[in-house]
């Protein structure tokens, strides 16, 4: 098996993918890269305005050319948004290019994360406990159907879950030899 030059994030709203990125790539001495916040730096937008001007249909359009052009790179952690996995053609991408690591969350967990958060536009609705459960059943098996692997939040903190998912990369993630010679 050719090692992963990359590490890719997947999961859902609040399962803390871009500050356990951020832990992991120190860790692994990687560079990190959000991909919700490089759209918001390549466009100047929001992602809220995205969604408001251009629709959903138009931020996916834009998701998806941001993961095809990143993805080229080798040697990084990229934290995606929950629903990059959506299109097929991205989770090609995602597949053959790096080691996919699923971040589990509860439901509840998401709702306390995230509860004063509005800045995510599937979140603007009266009932967002139906709506993440919606969006669970409808990209759980998804996620599940990409991941190399999958870990499941303990309640714990951003810093303790990163220091226990590094623990299991080493024995699951084939890295580039450059990027381990760095950590
Ligand atoms: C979305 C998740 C968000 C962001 C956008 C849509 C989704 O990213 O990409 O609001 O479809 O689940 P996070 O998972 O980082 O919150």
């Amino acid at each position: 098996m050719n090692p992963s030059p990359n590490l890719f994030l997947i999961g859902p709203m609040g399962a803390g993918k871009s500050s356990i990125g951020r832990r992991l790539a120190e860790r692994f001495g990687l560079p990190c890269i959000d991909l919700d916040a490089e759209i918001e730096r390549r466009t100047g937008a929001s992602v809220a305005t995205i969604f408001e001007i251009e629709g959903e249909a138009g931020f996916r359009r834009r998701e998806s050319d941001l993961l095809a052009a990143i993805t080229t790179g080798a040697g990084m952690v990229l934290a995606t948004g929950g629903g990059a996995v959506l299109a097929p053609a991205n989770r090609a991408l995602l597949r053959e290019r790096g080691f996919v690591v699923w971040l589990q969350a509860s439901v509840e967990q998401q709702l306390q994360r995230l509860a004063r958060d509005r800045k995510r536009p599937l979140l603007d609705t009266p009932d967002r406990r139906e709506r993440l459960e919606k969006l669970a059943l409808e990209r759980d098996p998804i996620y599940s159907g990409l991941a190399d692997c999958s870990v499941g939040g303990a309640g714990e903190s951003c810093e303790h879950a990163a220091a226990r998912i590094a623990a299991l990369l080493e024995t699951q993630w084939r890295r580039p030899p450059m990027a381990k010679e760095d950590a």
